[in-house]
């Protein structure tokens, strides 16, 4: 299972470019993959982002639209 690395999302405005998304939660740099996955059965998720825009960065990890929040933090424990 993937450490919940924070129980909201992370907003950006994020210019055009290509992002790797840490699926394992161990990265020290959320919501990108800073290469902690190594050794764990995760590997993160890449995206190309053609327009500048504002995304909802998924941080707990257990979203079902990978690397984008669908508050799927809210049924965590620990989530208040
Ligand atoms: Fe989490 Fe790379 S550090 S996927």
């Amino acid at each position: 299972k993937p450490i919940i690395a924070g129980l909201k999302s992370i907003k950006l405005e994020t210019e055009p470019g290509t992002y790797f998304w840490c699926a394992c939660g161990k990265s020290k740099d959320q919501p990108f993959c800073d290469g902690s996955h190594q050794g764990t059965a995760f590997n993160p998720i890449e995206i190309v982002v053609r327009k500048k825009k504002l995304i909802k960065w998924c941080t707990c990890k257990y979203t079902k639209t990978p690397p984008f929040c669908d508050h799927s933090h809210r049924e965590l424990p620990g989530y208040k």
